[in-house]
């Protein structure tokens, strides 16, 4: 079959409703809500298990509730301001950052923390096991829920002395200590319960307190991090990523690096507790992360989507890294090879997003820069005959977001189009039957 009988004459409306689709489909999410993922969340639990004069026993619970946004090095740093003279006595699993003044203890032992607003990190693995607790110890980093949903969870205990009153005081002003999440009020909630023979008997924290925690990508970053390029096997343009997508070469605070110079040895050094600086590969976009999507074959009854991710950022690995995509022929996967995939239904009703990440030891990290800085993918789709088309751009996604961030897409005004046929000419149709299967021969 000829793969381009799909040519129809572009119609001005058709243009007009992709553009109108584009730009509903394209709002970026805004403070804290997502669209893609309307109950992601991160939650503290704060469990009270024993309280004992004027001592209080806590465990401490972070889960990560995204569906596709995890917690990378250097991991979580949770705040908080106590209401009164509390002191930490003791910590498993975790560790206040500071002691703090605790010159109001006199005696042999002093607290852990007496900070009024104590930073607590998670322990690196490799922890001694007396100081662990189960589910700890992963230098603060947090799976998302669908990529590993052993990992999502960290756990932490601490003991607290109470403050002058005798009760237990929740603290107030939480902060998750990564770019881009705020943090609510504590609220009180039903009890946890625990069993510990397997269900037949039940014991309940005397208080449960809920702490959710939201992202905003506005707030994280004010600049994106990753941006698309496309082509198709019907036009020979590549359609690159937009110029000064991340930024600009050029501008204060833009740094790359052009091929053959190395990093000197100053640039490589890292601040151990904030993110590693991005320093980039010179790029018109300048982006540390660069996606191409090349709309590959055509069969009768499929099509075939090439993904490729690059890491153009010289100083960073990109561990558990994940893409979602926005496309509505996703609900016609027919195959996705070498990544992993999911789809996501945030809404029962459509089923046009999907999220993919790599395979464990075999392309799970997307290393720095170089040679090896790529991880790729093809998927099988199936044609579906309601809405199939490689007209008007269809063929290409709506949005990708890389690590939960929304990438720069090029304008749709400048997608690659099929080859303006407006006459069904036999003559042309012949032409245009070698041009493609030209086409297929060189670019299978
Ligand atoms: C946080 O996420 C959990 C799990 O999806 C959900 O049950 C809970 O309602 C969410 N909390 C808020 C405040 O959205
Ligand atoms: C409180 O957090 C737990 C998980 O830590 C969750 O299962 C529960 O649904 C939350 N409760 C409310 C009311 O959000
Ligand atoms: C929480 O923050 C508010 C505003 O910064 C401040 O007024 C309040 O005292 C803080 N709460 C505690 C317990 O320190
Ligand atoms: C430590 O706290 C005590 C009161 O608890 C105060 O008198 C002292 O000045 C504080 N020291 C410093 C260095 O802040
Ligand atoms: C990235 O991973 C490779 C291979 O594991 C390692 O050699 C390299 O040092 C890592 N780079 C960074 C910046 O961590
Ligand atoms: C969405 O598509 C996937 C396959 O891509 C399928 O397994 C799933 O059942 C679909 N869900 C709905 C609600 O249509
Ligand atoms: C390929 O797409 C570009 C960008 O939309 C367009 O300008 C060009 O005319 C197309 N090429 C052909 C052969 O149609």
């Amino acid at each position: 079959m000829n793969p381009f009988s799909f040519v129809v004459q572009r119609s001005p409306d058709v243009v007009f409703s992709f553009i109108f689709f584009f730009l509903f489909s394209s709002i970026p999410p805004s403070f804290g809500y997502d669209p893609l993922d309307p109950f992601g969340n991160i939650t503290i639990k704060w469990d009270l298990l024993q309280s004992d004069s004027g001592s209080n026993f806590v465990k401490v619970s972070i889960l990560n509730f995204q569906k596709y946004r995890h917690i990378e090095q250097p991991g979580w740093r949770l705040g908080w301001d106590w209401t009164g003279k509390e002191a930490i006595w003791s910590m498993q699993g975790a560790e206040a950052t500071e002691q703090g003044n605790c010159s109001r203890f006199k005696g042999g032992q002093l607290p852990h923390c007496c900070e009024k607003t104590p930073s607590i990190i998670d322990l690196l693995p490799g922890t001694p096991y007396n100081m662990q607790t189960a589910n700890c110890c992963k230098g603060g980093v947090l799976s998302s829920m669908i990529q590993d949903p052993s990992m999502y969870g960290s756990i932490f205990q601490m003991s607290v002395s109470a403050s002058d009153k005798a009760d237990f005081n929740m603290p107030e002003n939480f902060t998750f200590g990564v770019q881009g999440y705020t943090c609510g009020p504590a609220v009180e909630v039903a009890p946890s319960k625990y069993s510990t023979d397997g269900g037949r008997r039940w014991t309940q924290a005397l208080g449960t307190w809920n702490v959710t925690c939201m992202y905003s990508q506005f707030l994280a970053s004010t600049t994106p991090k990753c941006c698309v390029s496309l082509s198709a096997f019907y036009n020979s343009t590549i359609v690159p990523c937009p110029m000064c997508s991340c930024s600009c070469q050029g501008l204060p605070g833009a740094k790359c690096l052009n091929y053959g110079e190395t990093p000197s040895l100053l640039q490589e050094i890292k601040d151990t507790n904030g993110e590693p600086p991005s320093l980039v590969r010179c790029s018109e976009h300048m982006c540390p992360i660069w996606i191409h999507w090349h709309v590959k074959q055509s069969y009768t009854q499929y099509w075939r989507v090439k993904i490729t991710v690059h890491n153009l950022n010289i100083v960073k690995n990109y561990s558990e890294w994940n893409l979602v995509a926005l496309h509505p022929n996703l609900k016609n996967v027919e195959q996705v090879f070498s990544f992993n995939y999911e789809p996501l239904n945030p809404y029962k009703f459509i089923n046009d997003t999907g999220m993919f990440w790599g395979v464990k030891f075999y392309n799970d990290v997307l290393l720095q820069e170089g040679d090896s800085g790529n991880v790729q993918s093809e998927i099988l789709l199936h044609k579906d005959p309601e809405m199939f088309t490689f007209k008007a751009g269809w063929g290409f996604p709506r949005r990708i977001l890389f690590n939960g961030d929304e990438c720069v897409m090029p304008p749709p005004d400048q997608y690659p189009r099929l080859p303006n046929i407006a006459q069904h000419d036999a003559q042309f149709s012949i032409i245009l039957f070698i041009f493609s299967l030209f086409l297929l021969i060189c670019c299978v």
